[in-house]
C-alpha cells in the first residue's frame, strides 16, 4: 500500500453527479479526476472554458467517464444558476458540490486596494455562498439528498498575516459549513470541509510564492512529517467525504497538512532545534544517565 494510491472501492461514487468549482486545474482537477475514476459524473467549472474543455477531454480519455465543462464565475449568481441548469440537463440531478474555487493575493494588507480585498471576499465567501444556496434550494425543493464539501485552510481558524481577505473569507466558509450542517441535516444535506496544508500546484504556488520565494520559504520545511502533500492523499479524503461511506460525518473540518499548523501553535515545538547532545547534558545535570 502506498499513500499515493486511490483508497476507495471501485464504483464508490457511481451514479453521483458532482460539481467541482475551480475544477480545470490544480487540486480541483485532481479531486475531480478521482471522483470520475470512482464512477461519478463530473461537472467542472471555472472562468476559462478553453482550459476546462482541455481538462475534460484529458479526463475522459484517461477514465472513459463523462465530464461536462461549464464556464462559470462563481461571483455571478446568474452564471451559477445556469451551471446547475446545464448539469441537471446533462445528468438529471446534482448530488454533490465541491466548493474549491478560490482567489488569493499575498500582500501586506495595507497595500491592498478596497477592490482587491473585495475581490477575494467575492470569490471565496460570496462565490461559495452562491453555489451553496443554489444547490441547497434545489435539493430542498426536490426533496433530494446532497453533499457539500468546502475547501478551507488552517488559517481559517488561526488567521494569517499577508492573506487577510482570504483568511476572513475562509473563516466565513467554515462558519457556513458548520451552520448548514445543522440547519440542513433535516433535508438530508451534509456539509463538511477540508483544510489542506501545502500541496504543490502549478497555479497557486507560482502565484503565492513567485520566483525564488518558493526556495526561501520551502513549505516542506514547516511540516513535521517533512514533506508536502501528494494530490492523491487529498483526493482520497475528498472522495470519502463526498461518498456515502461518510454518511455520519457532518459539520466536520478535517485538516490534512502533515501537522503543519500545530507545529506553529505548540508553545514548545521549537525545542526541535535542540540537539540530542544538549538533551543528554540536561539529563546528566539532573543526575540521570543519558
Ligand atoms: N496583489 C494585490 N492586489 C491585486 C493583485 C495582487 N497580486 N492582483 C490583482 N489585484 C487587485 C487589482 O489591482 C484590482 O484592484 P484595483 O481595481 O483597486 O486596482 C483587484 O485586485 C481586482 O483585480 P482584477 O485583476 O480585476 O480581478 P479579477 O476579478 O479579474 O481576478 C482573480 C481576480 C483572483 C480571479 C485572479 O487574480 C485569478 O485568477 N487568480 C488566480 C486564482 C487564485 O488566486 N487562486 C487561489 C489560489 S490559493
Amino acid at each position: 500500500m502506498m499513500h499515493t494510491e486511490g483508497m476507495l472501492k471501485e464504483g464508490a461514487l457511481k451514479g453521483k453527479t458532482i460539481i467541482v468549482t475551480g475544477g480545470g486545474t490544480g487540486l480541483g482537477k485532481s479531486m475531480g479526476l478521482y471522483f470520475l475514476k470512482l464512477g461519478a459524473n463530473l461537472v467542472i467549472t471555472s472562468r476559462k472554458l478553453d482550459v476546462l474543455q482541455g481538462t475534460a477531454r484529458e479526463m475522459e480519455k484517461e477514465t472513459g467517464g463523462t465530464v461536462l465543462a461549464v464556464s462559470c464565475d462563481v461571483r455571478e449568481i446568474d452564471q451559477v444558476e445556469s451551471l446547475f441548469d446545464q448539469a441537471e440537463a446533462a445528468f438529471g440531478k446534482v448530488d454533490g458540490v465541491l466548493n474549491n474555487a478560490a482567489g488569493n493575493f499575498i500582500s501586506p494588507t495595507e497595500r491592498l486596494s478596497t477592490n482587491a480585498f473585495n475581490t477575494v471576499i467575492d470569490i471565496v465567501l460570496k462565490g461559495s455562498a452562491n453555489v451553496t444556496m443554489t444547490a441547497g434550494k434545489r435539493w430542498i425543493q426536490n426533496k433530494q439528498k446532497g453533499t457539500f464539501l468546502n475547501i478551507v485552510t488552517t488559517y481559517a481558524w488561526t488567521g494569517s498575516g499577508y492573506v487577510v481577505p482570504s483568511a476572513a473569507a475562509k473563516a466565513g466558509v467554515l462558519a457556513m459549513t458548520r451552520s448548514l450542517a445543522v440547519e440542513w441535516a433535516k433535508y438530508n444535506i451534509r456539509s463538511n470541509a477540508i483544510a489542506p496544508g501545502p500541496f504543490p500546484t502549478e497555479g497557486a504556488w507560482s502565484r503565492l510564492l513567485p520566483g525564488d520565494l518558493v526556495k526561501k520559504f520551502d513549505p516542506a520545511k514547516k511540516v513535521p512529517v517533512g514533506r508536502v502533500g501528494e494530490h492523491q492523499e487529498l483526493a482520497n479524503l475528498a472522495a470519502y467525504l463526498m461518498s456515502d461511506y461518510s454518511s455520519y460525518v457532518n459539520g466536520e473540518v478535517i485538516t490534512i497538512d502533515g501537522g503543519e499548523w500545530l507545529q506553529g501553535a505548540g508553545e514548545f515545538n521549537n525545542l526541535e532545534a535542540i540537539p540530542q547532545e544538549m538533551w543528554d547534558m540536561l539529563e546528566a545535570s539532573r543526575g540521570k544517565k543519558p
